[in-house]
């Protein structure tokens, strides 16, 4: 992204604010399109909701992974056909269950209790999430194929599984996992693959979904992958942080510099929690300079204005500004926006799209009216 556009766009609607180049994110997409010809490719829409970014990824082709029934209907709003749709989620009720197969979506049972209401619910396609029991290195919070996980099937289930399947005179159109997310290593990628693969030989399944989770380049995940499952067509895939990491920015302006070294924000943890839930480091660049700040000696954290001292969005800043500096904070393109709370009776920011060069506002920013919108 040119600096010049995210100060126009600052300029524009104010800070803070979401910023996403559209053309980013849909190259990155194509790049996982075009390494694994005939797969699905299901874009996670939790990384970010954007309505604009899903409206261009469902043009481009793209599939949609939606975890319960507001995702799903924000993935058919955005024109992708349902045949493009997986639908996950470990709490869907019988009725969420149901009325996911209606629409013609995949959805996968991520217990055997959610895959006796599929069977209940109606025809439809029906995938099984399992827990594979693979542990991959990320933040614990974010390891979700480890046996110790609440997420999926266990694999000693997968016989009963089966069986119910077998019974209600049906089929499976997928088995798969996803490990979990923030994951650089593609390794493991590759031995979910191994261990799904020989899976659905053994039940005789096609489709064979990897989930998401990898945060590198689509083409190492490949190379770790296609050696194991050379037939393109059968997988499905459901890239989230890899789509749109690089491809979003969050603009924030030093409102005050408080001695002690910290700089404050008009941005925090209710617009960019990462860096406090998983000690997440997000690249700051200075796009219009403030007030010169003061020699501390020690660098300088990015605090921002929530009354909770965790809510910090960078430390050990060097060149940065004072009062009035205008700051993009980088790779905030996943669960920046997607992530973001009215807690301290903030209003959430406005999001703004970049493509073919033009800028324009895809949501506008939250008003008090919407805040008390509910109240009854
Ligand atoms: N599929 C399923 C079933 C998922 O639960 C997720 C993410 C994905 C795909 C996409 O994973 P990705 O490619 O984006 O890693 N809030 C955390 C990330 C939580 C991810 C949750 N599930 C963060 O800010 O890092």
């Amino acid at each position: 992204m040119n600096d010049g556009a995210l100060i126009e766009a600052a300029e524009r609607w104010g800070t803070p604010l979401y910023v996403t180049d559209l053309d980013v994110a849909s190259a990155n997409a194509r790049a996982w399109a075009d390494l694994l010809p005939g797969a699905l490719v299901a874009y996670a829409i939790k990384a970010n909701p954007d309505p604009a970014l899903l409206r261009r990824l469902a043009d481009d082709g793209m599939g949609f992974e939606a975890v319960g029934s507001v995702e799903l209907a924000l993935a058919l709003r955005a024109r992708c056909p349902a045949e493009r749709v997986v639908v996950n989620g470990v709490g869907g009720t019988d009725a969420d269950l149901a009325d996911a197969l209606a629409t013609g979506a995949l959805v996968n049972a991520e217990s055997l209790g959610a895959l006796d209401a599929l069977l209940r619910g109606g025809p439809g396609r029906i995938g099984l999430r399992l827990n594979p029991g693979l542990d991959a290195e990320t933040h614990p919070h974010l390891a979700t194929g480890s046996s110790e996980a609440k997420f999926g099937i266990s694999l000693d289930e997968l016989p009963d599984a089966v069986g119910r399947v077998e019974r209600a005179g049906r089929t499976l159109t997928s088995i798969g996992a996803h490990i979990g997310s923030a994951i650089d290593d593609p390794e493991p990628f590759g031995r979910l693959a191994s261990i799904i693969a020989g899976l659905a030989a053994e039940i005789g399944v096609e489709r064979i979904d990897l989930g998401g989770g990898f945060a590198g380049a689509p083409a190492a995940w490949a190379s770790a992958v296609l050696q194991r499952v050379p037939d393109t067509t059968r997988l499905i895939v459901e890239p989230g942080r890899s789509i749109v990491r690089d491809a979003g920015w969050l603009l924030t302006r030093v409102v005050r510099v408080q001695s002690r070294g910290h700089l404050i924000a008009d941005a925090g943890m209710t617009e960019l929690l990462r860096p406090m839930l998983y000690g997440a480091r997000h690249p700051v660049t200075v796009l219009t300079q403030g007030a010169p700040l003061p020699e501390n000696g020690r660098g300088w954290t990015l605090s921002g204005p929530i009354c909770e001292a965790g809510d910090v969005l960078a430390r050990d800043l060097d060149a940065v500004s004072g009062e009035g500096a205008l700051l993009a904070i980088g790779e905030a393109g996943a669960y920046g926006a997607a992530m973001a709370s009215s807690y301290n009776g903030r209003l959430r920011p406005a999001q703004v799209v970049l493509e073919g060069g033009e800028l324009r506002l895809s949501r506008r920013r939250e008003t008090l009216e919407d805040l008390i919108g509910r109240d009854a």
